[in-house]
């Protein structure tokens, strides 16, 4: 059986991303032990992929030049040579954007599918959704006294964050782009105020729906928005950065907030990270996520774009707010 595969041929630097993708067909090999293959459904669209295709140092080797894109999957296993997954199962794990693969067991993880339908796993019971989770509930570790700020709030990972702060009983302010996304913030997720950073002044805006300050910073942007609010951040207040799109341009030479300043004028707690630091509590976050989410106390959505050709449009999207909810391909 063929298979096909967006591949990468090589770093795009300050070129358009579109430049260097190809679409690609070969037969599937076949398997090894330990090995199954796997018909994939729907391949995650990330921002941190911008990372992936820039060769400079980060949480992950870059995807080399020729290589599959590297991609989160989900797929159901068509045939297999490895104890513990059969023909009929469901596995998510770094699949790589295309149609079908031949995996190693140990690359991944078995879902149940009766808990919802494949492209959650990609989405808020996802990585996405343990993003959101972990950085706001562990890291964040909001409390009902606090004012949160978070950015990209109508986004997969953001949408997320800012609900479990305000389930922890915060006052929640989101930040995103256009009126349709500011109005999901406070219709649909029940945020407290929303503000439209391509429309309105970010900086006047935090002063009337911050007007005690803010204690508790969700940064997935980075540039003037984190700026913005590093000019209104409390005393001891508390920045958790899970990501900086506004600054992954071409080579990802990202320019620091120009309030930064403020980290030590009034003594603030900044911390990072990514999911590779929670990968041993997973268990924890689909716990409580799949329960809200079951309880109807967590909204999520997902913006699914089919086809595997499509990719490249897709990858844009991510960098323009086309995208409303998870961004993901749909493959079979
Ligand atoms: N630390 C981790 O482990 C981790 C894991 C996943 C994601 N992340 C980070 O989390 C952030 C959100 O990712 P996501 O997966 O949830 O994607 P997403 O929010 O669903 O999609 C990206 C959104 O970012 C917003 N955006 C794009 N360019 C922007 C700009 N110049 N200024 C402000 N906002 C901009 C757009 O929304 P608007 O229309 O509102 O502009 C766009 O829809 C990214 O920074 C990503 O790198 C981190």
């Amino acid at each position: 059986m063929k298979t096909q595969q967006i591949r990468m041929d090589d770093y795009p630097g300050e070129r358009a991303p579109r430049d260097v993708w190809r679409l690609t067909s070969n037969p599937l090999r076949s398997l090894e032990a330990g090995e199954v293959s796997v018909a994939l459904h729907t391949v995650s669209l990330d921002p941190g992929m911008k990372g992936w295709i820039t060769n400079k140092r980060s949480y992950m080797p870059p995807v080399k030049p020729g290589a599959v894109m590297r991609a989160f999957g989900v797929g159901e296993i068509m045939e297999s040579r490895a104890e513990g997954l059969a023909i009929g199962d469901w596995v998510t794990g770094f699949t790589g954007v295309q149609t079908h693969g031949v995996y190693k067991a140990a690359q991944l993880s078995k879902i149940d599918c009766s808990l919802a339908s494949p492209e959650k796993f990609l989405s808020g019971l996802g990585m996405t959704g343990y993003t959101g989770y972990f950085g706001m509930s562990d890291l964040g570790k909001p409390i009902a006294s606090d004012t949160v700020v978070v950015s990209a709030a109508s986004g997969a990972v953001g949408s997320i964050a800012a609900q479990v702060a305000k389930l922890a009983g915060a006052r929640v302010i989101g930040i995103a782009g256009g009126p349709v996304k500011v109005a999901y913030l406070t219709d649909t997720l029940g945020l407290d105020a929303a503000i439209d950073y391509k429309n309105e002044d970010v900086e006047a805006r935090l002063r009337t729906t911050c007007p005690d300050g803010i204690d508790l910073y969700f940064d997935n942007v980075g540039g003037d928005i984190f700026s913005h609010v590093l000019g209104q951040i409390n005393y001891q207040g508390r920045v958790v950065v899970c990501g900086g799109i506004s600054q992954y341009g071409g080579n990802m030479d990202v320019q620091g907030p120009s309030n930064f300043l403020s980290v030590v004028t009034h003594s603030l707690t900044i911390q990072g990270f990514t999911m590779r630091d929670y990968m041993h509590r997973i268990p924890e976050a689909l716990a409580w996520l799949s329960d809200a989410w079951q309880t109807d106390q967590l909204i999520f959505r997902e913006h699914l774009i089919h086809g595997i050709e499509r990719f490249p449009d897709a990858f844009e999207m991510l960098f323009t707010g086309q995208n409303h909810g998870k961004l993901l391909l749909k493959i079979n």
